[in-house]
């Protein structure tokens, strides 16, 4: 059975691009039939609580001897792993927050950016993940858009495609819409109408890729 791993982490509940745009590629897979299941984490709903210790980085069999974590903590890491390692696509909502992901996205990273867990670190191949496909769906108030003056300012799409693809070895593809505050500012008046033709090709974007994941 095919199996959608689907993240939103956008604060916003009302208005948000990156959630729209994640609904939009859920339902199209959902569309494809029963067998195509997701399982929704909403990490700003529910946020995880931030990494109790620098143990959890590391694959048990490579941590250090005084590198012990209360085993609820190890609990808890386990089960996010597991619900990534169940899932054949991975569908991550990242809306640009201070240039970086949210908070709350950057937390679940760190619970699965995991050294001899899920990317090969030592001479024992660990990437479990590789091969499979992850969609980044990024959403941003300004323009980071390659050759423009600002395209350096991107810590988020960077650290997802360095994170789910270098290292996990995911065949990432990333959606993204941009502007996304030009309605409200007032120096971005202009590009509204850019911005609004930047979220339609996004949905369409997401609409057709999960029909063919
Ligand atoms: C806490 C916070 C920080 C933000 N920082 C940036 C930023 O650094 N650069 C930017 O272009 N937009 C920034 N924005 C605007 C968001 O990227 C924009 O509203 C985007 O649409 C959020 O994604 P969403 O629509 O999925 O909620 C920020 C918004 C918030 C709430």
């Amino acid at each position: 059975m095919p199996h959608l791993l689907h993240l939103d982490s956008s604060a916003d509940l009302a208005g948000s691009r990156s959630r729209a745009l994640t609904a939009a590629f859920a339902k199209a897979w959902a569309a494809r039939g029963d067998d195509h299941t997701i399982t929704y984490r909403d990490l700003h709903t529910e946020p995880l609580p931030r990494l109790s210790t620098p143990a959890l980085h590391w694959a048990p069999r490579l941590r250090r001897p005084e590198e012990t974590a209360p085993e609820a903590d190890e609990a808890l890491q386990q089960a996010i792993l597991d619900e990534l390692f169940a899932a054949d696509v991975l569908l991550v909502g990242a809306p640009m927050y201070n240039y970086s992901p949210a908070s709350t996205l950057k937390t679940w990273i760190d619970y699965i950016h995991v050294p001899g867990t899920t990317f090969t670190f030592d001479d024992v191949p660990s990437q479990p993940m590789a091969g499979r496909a992850a969609v980044v769906v990024t959403s941003a108030g300004g323009s980071y858009v390659e050759g423009s003056p600002t395209e350096s300012w991107d810590h988020l799409t960077p650290v997802l495609q360095i994170v789910l693809g270098t290292a996990l070895g995911m065949d990432v593809t990333v959606i993204s819409t941009e502007l996304t505050l030009a309605p409200r500012i007032p120096d971005l008046a202009a590009q509204v109408p850019h911005s609004e033709a930047l979220f339609a090709a996004a949905v369409e974007k997401a609409t057709t890729l999960a029909a063919k994941l």
